[in-house]
């Protein structure tokens, strides 16, 4: 089973026969865009089904319709249309190349994208328009996608609540009386209601993977290295990662493998960590190599990742995951029961997080960096965060002000990063003795937080962030239906691997979907909604005004 296709060729193959053998039907039925695909938006266009155009329109429409209630867009792409009638231009002239040929993305607005203003959902920044698109951007664009907008976050990703000073407060499309995760929330409310075939995330602790777990999604956080970090607004250099989110396994597989093609960049030195063969595998068009059956495989599931204390937020999670341990067993699977205590998620972030060390030092370089420009842009953290143009939820003033003093040349620092290396050979001992193909544990070991929240508890991420471990999340399972939640609450799962076995663990992720497919669209957007004949791209405003009253602005 091939997970990465060599979409590229593939794909003009397929054009060339559909070219060759069909002239432009006329569609009796506009081509509806909720939960396309990669695949099903290229059938319609390479069978003259729908225009990269009506594509793209249609997406438009969707955010215009659905946008005021989630607040998950920042600002739309002025450009898209025009690359849409680009990409037309070329269909018809078979001159198609790249897996993400007319593909709309949306990019978590801390991506440095020329020709929008790359903000982190910060007032502060409103005005940095990068001099150049990050790496990964470059590579995407390469790859025929089109950049549809940018979406709201955690301020400057520092959280999970998804709120910010130039975006609001971004709402969970399932429960609109919940956050969506965060801090890449924006992105995954807007492709869990179909804004987007594909969005991008961040990933300091949690931030791809609780977002993915709330929104019935899947996110893909990369081996340490895999994916160059290099033109996106840092928090830290030990802990970030940035990645693909997405609604199907097939087109997670398809945008990680693009982004990863960026390959080594001396902007980010952590991509030289790459080994060889995993960089050709990415440049060449990666397929995977090996299926293993879900009989043969062993996961070890982390007993101390769970909150046991039955409560409604707590019950449901358990519950699912529960489903998810006797549906692996009966599939003839091995799950171990990890109960060492060295693997507590809080008492791991109490004790090794070092986002507050380089904080300060990374987002100074990021300011600092040759290609900025824009205007009224602060030069380093201490005039951003003396400048009141921001919103930092009170639990993360102490953060804040212990960046302000803390760096990377303090001995504490050094004591912490001995830290990480013992938790990353004693989860390489614990794969090792228990011969584990995953780790496997909720993401988030309570439902995702209500609006208003202190913030986001619960949450299992710093482990990978921690040791650079892959993480694909895939979505287990809802909560019972309430009134607010209609189908739910989404409940997602964390499969984690050893350093560069994305490919196994698509495997893994693609067997367990097929033995228990979750994901659903959410119900308040779950209609088609009619293209309309844009002559230009509309300006989409969030709503600043629904930030909860207990996050003042300008405060620390
Ligand atoms: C196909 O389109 C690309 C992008 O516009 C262009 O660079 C290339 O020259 C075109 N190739 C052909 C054969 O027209
Ligand atoms: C940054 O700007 C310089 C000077 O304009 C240019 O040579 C360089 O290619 C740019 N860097 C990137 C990453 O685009
Ligand atoms: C790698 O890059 C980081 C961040 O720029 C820097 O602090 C570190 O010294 C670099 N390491 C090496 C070996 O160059
Ligand atoms: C576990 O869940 C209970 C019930 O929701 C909650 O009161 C408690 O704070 C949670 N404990 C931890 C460590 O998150
Ligand atoms: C896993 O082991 C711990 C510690 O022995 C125990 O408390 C827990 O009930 C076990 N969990 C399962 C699912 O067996």
């Amino acid at each position: 089973m091939a997970h990465f296709r060599p979409a590229g060729l593939a794909i003009l193959a397929v054009t060339l026969l559909y070219l060759a053998q069909s002239t432009a039907v006329t569609p009796s039925d506009p081509f509806d865009v909720q939960e396309a695909t990669i695949e099903s938006i290229h059938n319609a266009l390479f069978t003259r089904f729908t225009t990269c155009r009506d594509v793209v329109s249609s997406f438009i429409a969707r955010i215009e319709e659905f946008n005021p209630t989630i607040n998950a867009i920042i600002a739309l792409n002025p450009e898209a249309l025009s690359i849409a009638d680009e990409l037309d231009a070329r269909i018809s002239t078979g001159n198609i190349t790249g897996p993400l040929f007319c593909i709309p993305v949306l990019l978590k607005d801390n991506y440095d994208t020329v020709g929008m203003a790359t903000t982190g959902g910060c007032r502060g920044l409103a005005g940095n328009m990068p001099g150049a698109d990050a790496p990964s951007v470059v590579a995407l664009k390469n790859a025929g996608a089109i950049i549809l907008g940018k979406t709201n976050l955690h301020e400057l990703a520092l959280e999970g609540l998804s709120v910010s000073s130039l975006g609001g407060q971004t709402i969970n499309p399932y429960d609109h009386t919940r956050t969506p995760g965060g801090s890449s929330g924006g992105t995954s409310a807007a492709i869990a209601a179909s804004f987007a075939v594909l969005g991008t995330g961040t990933d300091t602790v949690n931030s791809m993977r609780s977002p993915a777990s709330a929104n019935s999604l899947f996110s893909f956080r990369p081996t340490r290295g895999l994916i160059s970090r290099s033109g996106v607004i840092p928090v830290s250099y030990t802990q970030d990662a940035l990645g693909p989110m997405a609604r199907t396994l097939d087109d997670l597989a398809v945008a990680l493998a693009v982004m990863a093609g960026v390959g080594y960049d001396s902007a980010d030195n952590a991509t030289a960590l790459a080994p060889p063969e995993v960089r050709a595998r990415y440049r060449d068009h990666p397929t995977s190599l090996f299926s293993p059956q879900l009989e043969d495989m062993r996961f070890g599931l982390l007993d101390g990742f769970f909150n046991h204390t039955a409560s409604p937020e707590t019950t449901p999670v358990n519950e699912v995951m529960g489903n998810i341990v006797s549906r692996l067993t009966a599939a003839g699977a091995t799950v171990v029961n990890i109960s060492e205590a060295i693997f507590n998620a809080p008492a791991i972030s109490a004790t090794l997080d070092v986002q507050t060390y380089e904080y300060r030092e990374f987002l100074d370089a990021y300011l600092a960096r040759p290609n900025a420009s824009g205007t009224h842009r602060p030069a380093s953290f201490n005039e951003l965060y003396t400048s009141g143009n921001f919103l930092v939820i009170p639990s993360q003033h102490t953060y804040i002000k212990t960046a302000f003093r803390s760096s990377s040349g303090d001995a504490s620092y050094f004591t912490a990063q001995r830290g990480i290396q013992h938790l990353t050979e004693a989860l390489a001992a614990t794969f090792a003795s228990n011969d584990l193909d995953a780790i496997i544990y909720p993401e988030q070991k309570n439902l995702v937080v209500k609006l208003g929240s202190a913030s986001q508890s619960g949450r299992n991420g710093i482990l990978a962030a921690l040791t650079g471990s892959p993480v694909v999340t895939i979505p287990a399972g809802f909560s019972a239906p309430t009134i607010d939640a209609p189908l739910g609450v989404p409940i997602g799962m964390e499969i984690l691997g050893q350093p560069w076995s994305e490919d196994l663990l698509l495997d893994i992720a693609r067997h367990i979907s097929e033995l228990v497919p979750v994901r659903r669209m959410p119900k308040f957007s779950s209609k088609m909604v009619e293209p309309r004949a844009y002559e230009s791209v509309p300006v989409i405003r969030p709503n600043m005004d629904n930030i909860p009253s207990a996050y003042p602005l300008g405060v620390v």
